[in-house]
């Protein structure tokens, strides 16, 4: 303690290496601190002087010791505010993202996958916009007679953040449109960006004012964008294209390109790379044509977009989970270093794997100092036979995690060292084991602990997953919180965050009290936790973080199930065998499958886990997911699809049964309400019959959802 205190009042110039590198890791830890405070909580504990001396502290020692800079050191931090600042926008359209493609074959099985879902032969033609995938942030700016009346960015996908004080100030984005045929309701959708000769200057003006530097464009665009002050967003020269639209009175055309005609005549800035292409080998022209331009242009990119160019067949591919069928990203190759691997560190994750991370040398790719990244599980350092000492090669796309690509062997050294992989827990000391699969007899790549919830790494991370965004979503609960509060036995269990404020009011050490806390912080806290009582059902089934189960299959379980009692009910009908009618029920779920089918019921089949939902249920009251579209005569229907359609392939029936909020299941049972029989139907037909199933032709089933 002592110590700490001594350096915190050392000059820069005094410090050695041991006490620089504690200084930067509590610097970073304040830091972070007061940005919540004043950010996310509004609560700023310390005058902005004394904010500014400890940035200016950790740049000086930063600039002193460059190969101490952390992965989180505040100066690469994007000063932005979190999503709490500003208003929430639910988006009347989805925003979603693109499915990514790497090379020729990727684009070429996106081609045939549309050709299929179409019944369409190969040879027919079909032509494709193709454009730059700008490397920004998305938007959304929604017009009303012609007027900018809200703009918000994507958030998850389904809810945003309403920035329109701070779009409003961007000149390239039109505030009204006079120009005639402008749909009375409309939304423009496109990629707000800072273009690098504008960050560079950013940047240097930053750095002569001793205010942070932003790590890359992108960064500065969307810290510019999440200003709760909008001189300062109007300030920062962003900038915007736009690729699409959302919720419309009418589409703007026919096709995709000839949207984009009309949105430039509507005053919109649009990319002007974009090519109208009419094979794979004209769409990979374009590809090779932008990648060799890129490095030219003034903004940055990372891919080439291709979309379906007709409108109608668009509607009709829709969209798979979260990206659309008739549009996909080529994406240029990621960024790639090399240097030293120092060590390798074993985390140990939500669902017991122990993954190997890369403790290496720091090294700059792509403009980002990267210091950690992953080795993915044992199987790959085996299968690389890397070595800690070797070179080894780095790569980083985008933002996911940087990984190790191999060694180099040429330049192995003497002393490079094979890793023995643990074979107990680093966390709980269990037995850490890899299954062989039942079906193949394949060793499992990923090494597990064993141990369950009684694993304090697997507990903690479970609860860091149950808060995430895309979970329950707890605002002003982040991993740093929950960490601190497991660690204090305050929440060592999701119901105990919904009696956090109960308990507090009870102990000695008020939430108030603790440091980075204050009184406004815990009770906005309190607050966003009382609000999530109400949870999505989808949300709830995928916060529980059970192997295999993402949030498109707790989707999926959610719409099947309806609520939270009946959930449960199957999941302990399921967990008996796996003959039950439950379990074959579940498996049967279209898009579920034996795996997650089997993932559920193991999890049910844990009793320390049911006491989990069951104590959590006793708290919240998670909410049935209103049906997709409830006007349909199918709406919540059980669909069986069998033999040959003629009309559309059995992809496309189902994506449009599912559109309309029907749900699509593989096996007849009592539970269906209809089978669509097709040429050629046979036991599902017969089955159908003996359970008094409605069978409808599919011209029948085509009148009923008309
Ligand atoms: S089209 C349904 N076109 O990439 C989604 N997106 O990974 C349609 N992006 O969130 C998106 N340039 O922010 C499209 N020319 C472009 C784009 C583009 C950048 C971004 C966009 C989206 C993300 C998807």
């Amino acid at each position: 303690m002592s110590k700490t205190k001594n350096q915190k009042d050392k000059p820069v110039s005094a410090l050695d290496d041991a006490e620089a590198r504690e200084e930067l890791a509590r610097l970073a830890g304040e830091i972070a601190d007061h940005d919540l405070l004043y950010h996310q909580k509004d609560a700023p504990e310390i005058s902005d002087a004394a904010y500014d001396a400890l940035r200016q502290r950790n740049d000086a020692i930063e600039a002193r010791f460059p190969n101490l800079v952390r992965e989180d050191s505040p100066s690469s931090k994007v000063g932005a505010a979190p999503a709490s600042a500003f208003g929430k926008v639910v988006h009347r359209v989805p925003m979603l993202s693109l499915g990514n493609v790497f090379d020729e074959e990727g684009v070429r099985d996106f081609l045939d996958r549309i050709c299929r879902f179409l019944g369409l032969d190969q040879t027919d033609e079909l032509a494709f916009t193709a454009e730059p995938k700008i490397d920004g942030l998305s938007i959304t700016l929604r017009y009303e007679g012609g007027k900018l009346v809200q703009a918000a960015t994507r958030g998850d996908g389904f809810e945003g953040e309403n920035v329109t004080a701070n779009v409003r100030t961007i000149s390239d984005i039109p505030k009204q449109i006079e120009t005639g045929g402008f749909p009375d309701r409309f939304e423009v959708r496109g990629e707000i960006y800072m273009s690098r000769s504008a960050f560079q200057t950013l940047n240097e003006d930053q750095l002569r004012r001793g205010d942070r530097l932003f790590a890359n464009p992108r960064n500065a665009a969307a810290g510019s964008l999440r200003q709760l002050d909008s001189t300062i967003t109007a300030s920062r020269p962003l900038r915007f294209f736009a690729y699409g639209w959302g919720d419309a009175a009418e589409p703007p055309a026919e096709t995709q390109d000839g949207a984009y005609k009309r949105l430039r005549a509507w005053g919109f800035p649009l990319n002007p790379l974009i090519k109208l292409t009419r094979s794979a080998e004209e769409m990979l022209a374009v590809y090779r044509g932008i990648e060799s331009d890129r490095s030219g242009l003034d903004y940055d990119i990372d891919g080439v977009v291709y979309k379906l160019d007709r409108l109608d067949l668009q509607e009709r591919l829709g969209f798979v989970s979260r990206s659309p069928r008739w549009a996909v990203a080529h994406k240029f190759p990621a960024e790639k270093a090399t240097t030293v691997l120092r060590d390798i560190e074993i985390q140990v994750g939500r669902t017991g794997s122990l993954t190997p991370v890369a403790k290496l040398e720091p090294v700059t790719v792509g403009g980002v100092v990267v210091q950690n990244a992953t080795l993915h599980n044992e199987a790959e350092i085996e299968r690389k036979d890397v070595r800690i000492g070797d070179m080894v090669i780095i790569q980083r796309a985008g933002d996911v995690i940087p990984q190790v690509l191999g060694p180099v062997t040429e330049k192995r050294p003497k002393g490079a060292k094979r890793f023995v992989f643990p074979d107990i827990c680093p966390a709980c000391g269990s037995h850490a084991v890899r299954e062989e699969d039942e079906r193949t007899g394949k060793r499992d790549v990923v090494r597990r602990c064993t141990g369950g919830l009684i694993c304090p790494a697997q507990r903690v991370e479970r609860l860091k997953h149950f808060v995430s965004r895309n979970a329950f979503d707890i605002e002003g609960l982040g991993e740093k919180s929950i960490q601190e509060f497991y660690d204090d036995e305050i929440i060592q269990s999701p119901q105990q965050i919904f009696t956090l404020a109960e308990e507090d009011a009870k102990r000695e050490q008020k939430l108030a009290d603790r440091e980075g806390w204050g009184e406004l912080s815990a009770q906005k806290l309190f607050a966003s936790i009382e609000d999530r009582r109400a949870v999505k059902l989808d949300r709830f089934i995928f916060g529980l973080g059970i192997r295999h189960v993402g949030e498109i299959t707790g989707r999926l379980l959610a719409r099947t199930y309806g609520t939270a009692e009946n959930f449960l009910r199957a999941m302990r009908a399921a967990r008996e065998s796996r003959g039950s009618e439950a379990f074959v029920e579940l498996k049967n779920i279209d898009g579920i499958g034996p795996t997650a089918a089997a993932a559920l019921a193991d999890f049910f089949g844990e009793p320390h886990n049911v006491d989990v939902v069951e104590a959590l249920l006793e708290q919240v009251n998670p909410q049935e997911l209103e049906a997709v579209d409830q006007t349909s005569p199918v709406s919540g229907k059980t669909v069986v699809f069998t033999g040959t359609l003629e009309k559309m392939t059995r992809s496309e029936a189902k994506a449009r049964a599912e559109r309309l909020g029907a749900k699509v299941s593989g096996s007849v049972s009592k539970n269906t309400d209809y089978v669509v029989a097709g040429l050629g139907a046979g036991s599902k037909l017969k089955n159908a019959k003996e359970l008094g199933v409605a069978v409808l032709t599919e011209d029948e089933w085509l009148d009923l959802i008309a």
